[in-house]
Parts: structure tokens; sequence; C-alpha cells
């Protein structure tokens, strides 16, 4: 029992609201495909905000909004004033046709931790927050995690706003838009502590029958924009050895990086969108314009396989008579969790009996932002298959709440210390 909780009070999950809120919230953006789609900051992202901010306001909690677009619930401490904050929180933008929890099972799950706090009529000793960070997919606007990069001080409010959609529109504008252009600096509230909840999005938990993560931290990402000029021509007359095609010259790099990436032990490289132009059947392409995103939890290694990349840049442009462009949208280093907090989540699960392990997340998370400004740890449960950014993303509702009961266990230790 907390000690600044009296006998009959302890905060406790209520699993039936925080499972009600998660499938309504999987409701908004549903695209007809079996998932749903909220790009940050687009009309049906707002829809999810709307509904994130009405249960913050029911719970009768103290909502901000600041100028790139995050939203906070807080809940006032016994002293009243905001020093001193315990923050929880995630995001609820989303990939195109995504999967129900991939961010906003943290914002829930703090949320039901607040109304724990309330419905126990308990008076938390220091304020309690969760936030929802705008842009962690980093889909729509790069980089990844922006809200709350920017949020850190990890990057000006006004590069922020100025990074602009694939249809030019800056994420400044289509905060106006949706009305989520708020007026609290970012960085308004800077916690003590910050603790993100989330599904493993990986494989590990389940493969090995666990059901708790206690993660020690995140790997490293970098994320590339790969532009290769070529030269259209025919593709019935052109001989194989006249042509300098960019398609051809993408799949060289792309395969290239697949292979280094399999005889690496950790590095991981993958192209998940590519377009060519002109971009018909009997034509050889004048251009190919790909992403890469390499990951690595070891930031010597990650700046290997960005060598690399440019290496193998290099050699594809002279052997195909192409020319290459390459544009950095996000970087990243490996980010290590405290060890406190770490050690306080392993404890959590011990306590309860539950069987965890420690690890290092291969997904991104507004928890790697956080962790610059304050003592930060991650909880994850286990994703059924390892399936993620996908419809079929899949918790078992005992370990959804599971997980936000361990969150509060952890908040109670860390209130209680
Ligand atoms: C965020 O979901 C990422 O790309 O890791
Ligand atoms: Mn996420
Ligand atoms: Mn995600």
């Amino acid at each position: 029992m907390a000690s600044f909780c009296k006998n009959d009070s302890k905060p406790v999950i209520n699993g039936d609201i925080l499972l009600g809120q998660i499938k309504r919230l999987s409701e908004e953006g549903l695209d007809g495909s079996g998932g749903r789609t909220r790009l940050a900051a687009s009309k049906d992202e707002k829809k999810g905000r709307d509904l994130v901010v009405g249960w913050m306001k029911e719970l009768g909690l103290d909502v901000r909004v600041d100028k790139i677009g995050n939203i906070f619930g807080i809940l006032p401490g016994v002293s009243g004033n905001l020093d001193n904050a315990l923050m929880m929180g995630s995001h609820i933008d989303t990939v195109i046709n995504a999967g129900p929890y991939d961010g906003c099972y943290g914002v829930l799950s703090g949320l039901a931790v607040l109304r724990a706090f309330k419905e126990a009529g308990v008076i938390p000793p220091r304020p309690l927050a969760v936030g929802a960070f705008t842009d962690e997919e980093g889909v729509r606007f790069q980089p990844d995690m922006l809200g709350s990069l920017v949020y850190v001080g990890g990057m000006p409010l006004d590069e922020g706003l100025a990074s602009a959609d694939g249809d030019g529109v800056t994420l400044g504008q289509a905060l106006e838009e949706i009305g989520y252009a708020g007026s609290e600096e970012p960085g308004f509230l800077i916690p003590s502590e910050y603790l993100e909840l989330h599904i493993e999005q990986g494989p590990r938990l389940d493969a090995e029958g666990l059901r708790i993560g206690a993660v020690e931290g995140v790997q490293g990402i970098s994320w590339w924009r790969v532009t290769i000029g070529g030269k259209a021509n025919h593709a019935g007359t052109t001989p194989t050895d006249m042509r300098h095609d960019a398609g051809l010259a993408a799949a060289r790099v792309i395969t290239s990086m697949r292979e280094y990436a399999k005889d690496s032990d950790t590095t991981l490289a993958t192209t998940g969108e590519i377009a060519f132009e002109p971009g018909l059947v009997n034509v050889i392409p004048s251009k190919a314009v790909f992403t890469v995103d390499l990951r690595d939890p070891d930031g010597e290694k990650l700046a290997l396989a960005e060598k690399a990349l440019a290496d193998c840049l290099n050699r594809v442009a002279e052997e195909e008579g192409v020319t290459v462009a390459s544009e950095h949208l996000a970087n990243f280093a490996p980010v290590k969790f405290h060890p406190e907090l770490i050690q306080k989540v392993e404890d959590a699960a011990a306590r309860r009996n539950i069987p965890s392990m420690r690890m290092v997340s291969g997904a991104g998370h507004d928890a790697q932002m956080m962790a610059r400004v304050c003592k930060t740890a991650m909880i994850f449960v286990p994703s059924i298959g390892g399936i993620s950014h996908n419809p079929t993303e899949h918790t078992e509702k005992e370990d959804l709440i599971l997980g936000a009961e361990l969150l509060l266990d952890v908040v109670l230790d860390l209130l209680n210390g």
C-alpha cells in the first residue's frame, strides 16, 4: 500500500474502461481494409485527439496543448504546482493501415493510472501527467518522434512546424487546420520521470512465453531518402549496356543493403517506400525515389551501415551511369534508459510473480526523446506473433490490463520513494 494512500483507498486500474477506450479509439480512421489510418494532424487523427481530450476532461484533468500539438492531461499533486511531475504517455498517430494498440495503449494506460487515483480519491504527492505526442510515426512528417523531439529541445519549434508532407502541407498548417496548434511552449512541463507502456511490436516476449519486458533502451535509427536519376528510354529498343536505368540501380542498392544486414548480427535495413518515374510498363525509369531505414543498437555499427549505404550508392552510380542524391530524414543515436527505473519495472513484475525479461526496443518511441530530459523507462507487453504496423497487431486483453497494472505499480513505487 502506498504510504500516501489511506488504508482503504488504493488506486486500482479499471480494466474494462481501459479496454473500452482502446477499442473506441481504434475505430477512428478505419480504412475499410481492416486497419485504421490516423496520420499525424490529419482529420482522422483530430477525431482521435478529440476523443482523448474528452476523456481527459471527463477525469477533470488540466488539459494543455503545446505549440507542436502535443496534448497533456495533468492531475495536480498535493502541492498544486507542476514541479517534480511524473509523466506517462505515448502517441495516437498511426502508420497507414495500422493495428489498434501502437501508441494508443501507452496514452490510454496513462489515463487509466490517473483514473485509478481519481476513483480512489487519492491526491498524488506530486503531479501526474499523461502526454500524447505529435507525429511519433514520422510517416507524414519527418523525422519520426517529431513532437517529443521538439518538446525536449532536440529540434527548434519552427523547424518542426515547417516539416512538410508529400503534398507540401506543413505540420504547422495541419495543426492549425485541426485546431491543435496549442499555446504552451514545448517543454513547459519537464517531469522528473517518464514512463511509457507499449506493445513490444516484436516477437521476443511471445516466443519466450514472457509477459513483461523491462526495456533497457532503444536502438539507433537512421532514415534516408535516396533519389536516383537515370535516363528514360524505350524498353524494347535500348540495349542493356546502353541503359541508365534508375529502377535497376534502386534495386541494386536495396538488395545490397539486405546482404549487408544479413552479414551483420544486429544491423537492420529496410526500404519501405519507392516510386519510379515515369512509371510505365515500356519505359526505362528515369527516376527512382526510395527510403532506407537503418537500425542498430550499437551507434558505431549504425555509422558503419550508413557508410555502407554511401559506398553502395557511389558504386551503383558509377556502374549504372546514374546520378544519386541522398537526404537524411532522421538520425537518432541508440538510447539507454535509467537503471533505477528499469529495476523498478523488473521489481514490479517480480512482486506479481510475472516472468519478465530485459530487452532493447527495436522500434522508436517518444521515451527515447524524453530520456534526454528526465529519468525514463518503458514497459513492454507481448505482441502476438511479433506483428505490428499491421492491422492484425494483437495483444491479449489480460496482458493489456496487466501492463497497465504494472505501470500503476511503478508509479506508486516512485511516488513512495
Ligand atoms: C516507429 O514506430 C518506428 O518506426 O520505430
Ligand atoms: Mn509506437
Ligand atoms: Mn509505430
